[in-house]
């Protein structure tokens, strides 16, 4: 499922707080098994929320 066509290096995943997909999946890599541990980390989905779907996402893979 990876677009390798994509120029976007740093793809933002919470706009709120400036976290980037890589900066989550890094975290996942490292043992982040859950939203609150990427919450605590990074701010993420502390703000708006909108991006928690998108934290979920990369959670399941
Ligand atoms: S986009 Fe992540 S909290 Fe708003």
């Amino acid at each position: 499922m990876e677009n390798s066509q994509s120029n976007q290096k740093e793809k933002i995943i919470c706009t709120c707080t400036g976290t980037t997909e890589e900066k989550v999946k890094q975290l996942i890599a490292k043992g982040a098994n859950n939203l609150d541990k990427i919450a605590s980390a990074t701010g993420a989905s502390t703000g708006c929320g909108s991006c928690d779907v998108l934290i979920e996402e990369l959670l399941e893979k």
